[in-house]
This record gives C-alpha cells, structure tokens and sequence, in this order.
C-alpha cells in the first residue's frame, strides 16, 4: 500500500508546481496604422488540455487557435507554449486593450495598443494659389487628421501674418484683402509621428472692388439643370454667379458641403475664373458613380443675401420636356446612355396616384440629338375617350429609369364621333335636370 500512496502524493506535487503561469508581462505597443503587430502570450507549463483565450471588453476573439470574431484583420497564431495574437492593417478603432487568459486559474495578461497616425492636412480653399480683390473677404480653413491630433499652425512665408488676421481656433483665418496680406499662407499639422503641410499662394488684385455704390443680393445662373454622364467619365458643373461686394461660392452634393477630404471627391477640383461682369465657378468631378449622381448645387452669398442653384448629375434618363398637341404627346430626354424603354403615367384629374402605365419602346431613329431622345404616342389610342387625363412621361437607359418631367401636362382625350348610348343618356338627364330647375325658378 506504501508505493501507491507515494505515487499519489507525487502526482500531487506535480499538479500544484505545474499549474500553468503567464510569462509575458503587460506592454504598451504603439502601433501605425496600416502596419501589422503580434501580442506576445507566453504561459509556462501548458497542459495539453488548457485553453488560452485572447479577448477585448467587446468579447473573446479567440479560444486556442479557433477565431470567434469575424473582424478579419485579427488572427492567432499557435507557436509550442506561445500564443501570439496578430493584428494586420491596424486601423484606429484597434486601439484598445487585447488580454489573454487561462480561464482554468483566471490569470492573464493585458496588452495595450495605441494605433499612431502621422497628419494629412487638407486646407480650403483647396487651391495652390488663389487670386482675390482688395476688399473680398477671405477666409482660409485648414483641417488635419491624424493620431495623436495633430497641432495646427498656420504661418506665412518669410514673413507674419498681420495684425488684423483673425483667427477662429488654430485653423481659419479670416480678413478682408488688402495688398500687404499677399503671399504664401502655409498650413502645417505635426504629431509626434510626423508633419504635414499644405499652402496656397494668395495673390490681391489692387482694382479693388470696396463696395461702391449699393449692396447687391447674389445672383447666379446654370446653363443647364440636368446634366446627362457616362458612369466613370468626368464632369465640370458650373454656374455664373456676381454681387457686391464679391460672393463666396460654395458648392453642396445633396444638400452637404463638397469638401475635398472627402473620399467621394478627392480627385475633385474647384475654380473660379473671372469674367468681365461675372464670376465663373466650375467644380470638375471625376469618376463619377452611382453614388456620386444626384443634385450639386452651387450657393454665392454675401452680406446682402445668397442666391442658389441645382444642377442633376446622373447617369440615368434626364426630366423628360413634354408637349401635347391634340392628343398627340410629344418628348425629348436627356441620357449619355441609349434610351431602351418610356413609360407614358396617367390618372384621372387630381388624383394623387399614377394609376396608368403604358410602355412605349424606344428604338435607334428616337435618338435626334447627341445625348437627346425623342418620340412621341397617340394617347387617344390607349386612354378612353371623352376623358380628361394628367400625364408624366419616364425613361429608362442601362443605368435604369431616370426622373419624371418637372411637370405633368392635361389631356383631353375627345369623345367619339358617335356618341355612345351611354352618354347619349348621360346627357339628357342632364338636360331634364337643367329644364327642371329652370321650371322651378
Ligand atoms: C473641365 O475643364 C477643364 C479646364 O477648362 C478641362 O481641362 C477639362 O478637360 C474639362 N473636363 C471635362 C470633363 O469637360
Ligand atoms: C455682362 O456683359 C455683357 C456684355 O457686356 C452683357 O450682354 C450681359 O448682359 C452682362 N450680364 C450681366 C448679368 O450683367
């Protein structure tokens, strides 16, 4: 009974001094985005049948070397007593704390990733340089992203920046042109990780325009309201615009500010060319998909007031222009893209619904012009007679159906030549009604 025993007591001793330990000991990585980092996970006397994890306060990313997230940039890598947690394209939202665990005797470790970005800066006007008349007022925005947040400065070659510069924070300054504010504006953002600067080159034209006489409200004009494009190709949208003193034109996609940080735009180029009695802003858009179809609308403003317009940038079909002549509807749409269907909507007068739909199908000889499609129908061959109809017209191209015309038009769809006995009917009541209350007064 004596070996036993002894064996026993053994085993004993061998469990408690191999209880398996963490080695590694807590760290602070600093961690660049887009970089790769391996969490070091290092246990001491590992048995075959303890599991390690490795988990976030958001969950547990893994158990042994089987993933339970399905965040791709995360893995783990098994290697003898090591269980090394790998992190890939690290990205901001990865800064936070990584702990790996025994959950037999809860000990762990905790790890600390800080994820460092150097600056980009991007500054607006974004021009490198910039032509403005004494009296304008200007204001120059600078904007910067990076981790740790970057310090902005903005500082003025070879020189200061005057006096009567205001400064709203450390990123816009903002003045009314005069000569001795020329010059190179520069714009830095700097971290510990690195710097970045942008400048623009800002010149002032000495004819200047101080207000003289009268105020006057923006005005501003497009020469088109829908612009047709291929998906992929570039655009230049661009409106006229003038007032005094000199507006500050901004552009807008679906109602927010076109900034150029914006990954949508950031091949975009904005600029404004002088006329003589205008100014001519163009924004220049490359490839353009899906997402980027919809309404740009260019804003001037100044003290007197602001003045917009909407330009529709799409692939699909453009408002079709109707006309009616008779019961003969006429169209002419807009589309890069070939016309391959219309679709004629009817109701009767003032309802709220379409409740009619005819298809017409579009054919090669409808295009009459280099983006321009037109066709026409005899409405009197498919809506009843002595009817009177709205009418909307739609058309579709491979991109899909485009818009409806801005306005509906009024058909009235004549009656027959024979009166139907139904009418026929129709009206003689009506008459006996109106002999009635004539016989009554
Ligand atoms: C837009 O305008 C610029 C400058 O006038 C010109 O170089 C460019 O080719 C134009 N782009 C398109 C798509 O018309
Ligand atoms: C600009 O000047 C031209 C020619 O001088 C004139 O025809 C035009 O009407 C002017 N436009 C405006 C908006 O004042």
């Amino acid at each position: 009974m004596r070996w036993p025993s002894l064996l026993g007591v053994i085993l004993l001793l061998r469990e408690s001094i191999c209880d398996p330990k963490i080695a590694t000991k807590s760290q602070r990585f600093e961690v660049r985005e887009g970089s790769t980092v391996e969490l070091p996970c290092h246990v001491d006397d590992l048995d075959t049948d303890d599991t390690i994890t490795w988990e976030t306060s958001e969950g547990t990313i893994s158990l042994d070397e089987e993933k339970l997230t399905n965040d791709d940039s995360l893995d783990v890598r098994k290697d003898g007593s090591d269980m090394i947690l790998i992190i890939r394209n690290v990205e901001p939202q990865h800064s936070r704390q990584f702990t790996c665990k025994l959950p037999a005797n809860d000990a762990s470790v905790t790890h600390e990733v800080v994820v460092v970005s150097s600056p980009s800066v991007s500054i607006s006007p974004d021009l490198s340089e910039m032509t403005t008349r004494k009296g304008d007022k200007v204001t120059l925005r600078c904007q910067a992203t990076g981790n740790p947040a970057p310090e902005i400065q903005w500082s003025k070659k070879g020189g200061q920046i005057e006096r009567d510069v205001t400064r709203k924070g450390s990123h816009s300054l903002i003045f009314t042109a005069d000569l001795n504010h020329q010059g190179v504006y520069i714009c830095s953002a700097r971290n510990k990780i690195g710097e970045a600067r942008r400048q623009i080159d800002l010149k002032v034209s000495a004819n200047g325009n101080q207000l003289q006489g009268e105020g006057v409200k923006p005005w501003i004009r497009t020469d088109f309201g829908y612009l047709p494009v291929h998906r992929g190709n570039s655009v230049n949208i661009s409106c006229r615009f003038d007032g005094n003193p000199p507006p500050n034109l901004d552009w807008y996609f679906n109602g927010y500010r076109v900034k150029m940080n914006d990954a949508k735009f950031k091949d975009a180029k904005e600029y404004d060319q002088r006329e003589k009695n205008y100014t001519l802003s163009t924004l220049e858009v490359h490839n353009l998909d899906p997402d980027m179809f919809g309404d740009y609308s260019c804003q001037a403003s100044n003290n007197f007031g602001s003045a917009i317009e909407v330009i529709h940038v799409s692939g699909n079909p453009g408002p079709p222009e109707l006309s009616v002549d008779g019961t003969s509807l006429k169209w002419s749409v807009q589309s890069k893209a070939p016309i391959l269907e219309y679709r004629v909507l009817f109701r009767f007068l003032k309802q709220d619904t379409w409740t009619g739909k005819k298809s017409v199908s579009a054919d090669l000889r409808d295009q009459t012009g280099a983006d321009r499609y037109s066709n026409s129908i005899d409405l009197a061959s498919f809506l009843q007679r002595g009817t009177t109809y709205e009418v909307q017209l739609e058309a579709r191209n491979a991109e899909g159906w485009g818009s409806l015309a801005r306005k509906f038009v009024t058909v009235d769809v004549p009656g027959s030549d024979e009166a139907s006995p139904g009418s026929a009917s129709t009206h003689l009541v009506a008459l006996l009604v109106l002999v009635t209350v004539w016989l009554n007064l």
